[in-house]
């Protein structure tokens, strides 16, 4: 243990510090090898968080001290880049789903066809609970787990030892005298439902998207890079099959799993050994009306035959075994009444009905809510406040609204009027038309992306990433305590914010986590930024479709803000030549120019873009260094291009300065021409436009480029 501890950090000295510091680095490392790798801790958490809380606040004080590998810059028992891949030794495989009884009998019709055994032979199954979880394979080599590994796609998994061996159902060592050398254990990682539920609430608080059930939250929390993270998530396992083995301990499915629960792991108490179909059939009931009070996730009963010798026999048909099948329950449903319909507005600005109902309890759990989906959905379904409708939920926590109960409408029952503002800014909600289809899409969105309360911190952070303002030191969790703390609501306050903390009460630098240099540096990369070339300015505004390409044709093809400003607005109504012009652009469509010119005449995102300009400077859009001829000449190709693609004779063009338009026009400077060019052909010819072939123009580039 370390004495200096009593000391406080503010009166250590120099060499103290230095030589408490090296003692902690050891300690603490120490420390997180025998939690993470051999999975056996010494002192207790609140112990190592109090090691560790010591070691920062020296570093704090100390900024000398820190260094690449302090506890405080690694993270512990994390893989580097992803997870190791991991082969199977013996494929994971699938199962045949059966719905109804009636599929489970020729299923055990089959097996008797294919072992020649007549109606007399009893065949015994195994019916074991399906728990609704994602599988694993364990290694045990000498009875010690050596490592864990998921499914994957059923013959390459990836490595997740170290976030198994948080799992505390998961013995390191197995006990018994008849553990094999080395045994592949396979089974099911889960979550209990209340756990998950916790889980959920703490992930809403901490501004997490909550995880949509047990089944993927029990995903998600296995597969962290950081087993920490793993560590603190409650999971669970149950044994239920077996790949690889140096020997197999008995000539019984039921016989292996009893093994396998003596031998320390923890198998599924509901599982039953069943001398006939009639008696699985009888589980299938019986767990099915149970389901609702599990602690955890089951959608069904595996049935198994018992014999292994059979079981060996009958082999497997593709990717499932012969010799087993997953008997699936139907999924939970209720009927309850349609209070009224909300609208929530996500991150991205899409507005999704959600039914209030008259609570009701589905599968065990009390449903408030279900989701409608969509506009379209409401209309389809014909959903009316006051209805009886039917729920579903179908594993999932956001249950569905199914169907109407049509006979029990009331008279009073009236339509929902879908709302074409956004319910949080009244910015215009649209539902934008498919061009390929020619139809509505079902989503109605907000267009007040900039101002939107429900989609502002992701807009924010996207206006800060890298590839619009790339703003060092403020990534998502910065933006969403600006948010917070009412700093931060439009990108425009960014560029006030060394302003505002002047006259703050709270001063950046003392916020949590926040310390002088962390909030100079902060304004200063702020303040570099004050100038932005036009397709970054664009890209960050977040306009929909407007991604980095698109925006980088835009300041190609308009040059400066200005310029670009004043043609969407003439091209509002959608007709004319601005429209005309914005739409002939090669690589802009109907969809995108739509996008631009809506986000424009929302008056909200207009102000903006106004203030924006107060604070930064937008560049004009400059041309590659290049003395090409070729720069700022529009180009229109048409017909088939024999030698290059399309879309490499366009890059090539717009690597040389030029620009690429789907139309000729007056603006037009060459047209290259294909075999079996059509009216633009035609067109340049009577506009005077100089005509290239394909091998003229690539003579062009070439001499450009060289
Ligand atoms: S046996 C060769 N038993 O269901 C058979 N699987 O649909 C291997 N599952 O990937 C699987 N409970 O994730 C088996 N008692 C149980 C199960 C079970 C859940 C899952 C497992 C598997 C999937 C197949």
């Amino acid at each position: 243990m370390t004495a200096a501890k009593t000391t406080p950090v503010e009166r250590l000295s120099a060499a103290a510090a230095a030589a408490e510091h090296a003692h902690l680095v050891a300690e603490i490392n120490a420390h997180n090898r025998r939690y993470y790798v051999e999975a056996r801790p010494v002192i207790s958490d609140a112990a190592f968080d109090a090691l560790f809380q010591r070691l920062l606040a020296i570093e704090a004080r100390f900024p000398d001290l820190v260094t690449k590998d302090s506890p405080s810059q690694t993270v512990a028992g994390a893989v580097a880049a992803g997870f190791r891949k991991i082969a199977h030794r013996q494929a994971m495989l699938s199962l045949d789903n059966a719905f109804a009884e009636e599929e489970v009998r020729d299923f055990l019709a089959r097996i008797r066809r294919f072992l020649g055994l007549d109606e007399e032979t009893p065949v015994v199954l195994v019916a074991e609970p399906k728990i609704d979880g994602l599988a694993a394979n364990l290694l045990y080599r000498k009875g010690r787990f050596v490592q864990g590994a998921t499914r994957g796609d059923g013959q390459v998994g990836e490595d997740v030892t170290a976030n198994m061996r948080t799992i505390a159902d998961l013995p390191q060592v197995l006990k018994g005298d008849d553990v094999p050398d080395e045994i592949e254990i396979r089974g099911e990682i889960y979550m209990r439902r209340d756990e998950f539920f916790r889980l959920n609430e703490a992930q809403t608080a901490a501004g997490r998207a909550p995880f949509a059930n047990p089944r993927n939250a029990a995903a998600g929390s296995l597969r962290q890079l950081d087993a920490k993270i793993t560590a603190g998530r409650p999971l669970h396992f149950f044994a239920y099959a077996w790949g690889e083995a140096s020997a197999v301990p008995a000539k019984t499915h039921s016989g292996v799993v009893a093994r396998f629960r003596a031998w320390g792991l923890v198998t599924n108490p509901l599982s039953r050994t069943c001398s006939d179909l009639e008696a699985a059939l009888a589980v299938h009931r019986t767990l099915e009306s149970m389901r609702a009070d599990l602690d955890y996730d089951i959608d069904g009963v595996v049935y198994k035959v018992d014999r292994l010798d059979w079981q060996e026999r009958l082999g497997f048909v593709s990717r499932s075994p012969r010799w087993a099948i997953a008997h699936k329950f139907k999924a939970e449903e209720a009927e309850t009444e349609v209070l009224d319909i909300d609208i929530q507005v996500g991150r991205t600005g899409t507005l999704t009905p959600v039914a209030r109902l008259k609570p009701v309890t589905v599968g065990g759990v009390v449903v408030s809510n279900a989701t409608l989906h969509n506009e379209e959905e409401i209309e389809r379904k014909d959903v009316r406040i006051g209805d009886t409708v039917v729920i579903r939920r179908a594993g999932d926590v956001i249950p569905q609204v199914l169907r109407v109960v049509a006979d029990k409408r009331r008279c009073g029952a009236r339509a929902y009027a879908f709302p074409k503002l956004c319910p949080v800014c009244a910015s215009h909600a649209v539902r934008e038309i498919n061009p390929k289809t020619g139809k509505q899409e079902a989503a109605r969105r907000c267009t007040g992306g900039l101002i939107c309360s429900a989609q502002v911190v992701e807009r924010l952070r996207h206006f800060v990433s890298r590839d619009a303002f790339d703003i060092e030191g403020l990534g998502e969790k910065q933006i969403q305590a600006f948010f917070e703390a009412g700093a931060v609501k439009t990108p425009v306050d960014i560029f006030r914010l060394a302003e505002r903390d002047r006259h703050a009460e709270t001063p950046l630098r003392e916020w949590e986590g926040w310390g002088e240099v962390s909030a100079a540096k902060l304004f200063a990369a702020i303040e570099a930024r004050r100038r932005v070339p036009l397709e970054r300015f664009l890209y960050a505004l977040g306009i929909r479709h407007v991604g980095q390409a698109t925006a980088r044709l835009l300041a190609m093809n308009y040059g400066s803000l200005d310029n670009l400003l004043g043609s969407l607005n003439a091209a509002a109504a959608r007709e004319g030549e601005a429209w005309a012009e914005l739409d002939a652009i090669e690589g802009i469509g109907e969809v995108v120019a739509g996008a631009l010119v809506d986000f424009i005449a929302e008056p909200h995102n207009r102000e903006v873009v106004a203030a924006l300009r107060e604070e930064v400077t937008v560049e004009d859009f400059v041309a590659p260094e290049t003395t090409s001829a070729l720069s700022g000449k529009t180009v229109v190709f048409t017909g088939t291009l024999e030698r290059m693609t399309r879309s490499e004779a366009k890059t090539r063009a717009e690597a040389l300065g030029a620009k690429v338009a789907g139309s000729v026009s007056k603006k037009t400077d060459y047209v290259v021409a294909g075999s079996d060019a059509g009216s633009k052909l035609a067109k340049a010819r009577d506009a005077g436009v100089a005509i290239l072939s394909e091998d003229e123009w690539l003579d062009l580039t070439r001499s450009e480029s060289g």
